[in-house]
């Protein structure tokens, strides 16, 4: 499975429902929507008002990483919102079992995400409770940072780790660097969803931008 998801986190926010117009003509398959709180991670980005307001303007799915503590006391918001998928770090939570129940319990496919310096086995004991791993490829906070080359081999141990698990239907997420050049690698290590900011939102052709990231795109 190929899904492109651009990152608004590079958008332009004071026209971001044209940049998402312009992404969702240009082909991405979904939205990722980063938020921040500038306590997990380094850096402030937005919340569900923002999410709220973009929801009107496209038709593809919001899928919501959630860089932030305790992000449960959130979940609700971001459904009301308008999420339709939420990831949550393993790092921010106590009681990981019972936040990605949690998620589920409002209808949503639950993600687990986690940082470079987090092993697979934060996940494993959640592999039957969940839709999607997130495999930081940069330490989260900020758009535009250089990719993790040692996020390959854990991607194919994460690969390995689920069709051992028979849950080989869990989506793999790749998150930061990822470009034409990056691409190819996370694909050929089992990704199956590639986020995309500067990549996608730091150049003016949006439709070739996610071409590229696609199987057999760099020209
Ligand atoms: C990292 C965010 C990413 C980031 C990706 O903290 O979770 O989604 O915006 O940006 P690029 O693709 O520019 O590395
Ligand atoms: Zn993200």
């Amino acid at each position: 499975m190929s899904i492109i998801a651009p990152s608004i986190l590079s958008a332009d926010f004071a026209k971001l429902a044209e940049d998402i117009k312009d992404a969702e003509r240009g082909g991405a398959d979904w939205i990722h929507v980063d938020v921040m709180d500038g306590h997990f991670v380094p850096n402030l980005s937005f919340g569900p008002l923002v999410v709220g307001a973009a929801r009107p303007h496209t038709k593809l799915p919001f899928d919501v990483h959630l860089m932030i503590e305790q992000p449960e006391k959130y979940i609700a918001e971001f459904v009301e919102a308008g999420a339709d998928r939420i990831t949550v770090h393993a790092e921010a939570c106590v009681h990981l079992h019972r936040v990605v129940h949690l998620i589920r319990e409002h209808g949503l496919p639950a993600g687990v995400a986690l940082n470079p310096a987090t092993p697979l086995s934060a996940v494993q004991h959640v592999l039957d409770d969940i839709d999607m791993v997130l495999i930081m490829t940069v330490n989260p906070g900020f758009g535009g940072q250089q990719f993790i080359p040692q996020a390959l081999p854990k991607l194919r141990e994460l690969r390995q780790l689920l069709t051992a698990h028979g849950r080989e239907e869990v989506l793999i997420e790749v998150d930061g660097g990822i470009n034409a050049d990056t691409a190819p690698l996370v694909r050929e290590a089992g990704a199956d969803v590639l986020v995309a900011g500067n990549a996608v939102f730091g150049v003016a052709d949006r439709a070739a931008a996610i071409a590229a990231l696609r199987p057999g795109g760099k020209r």
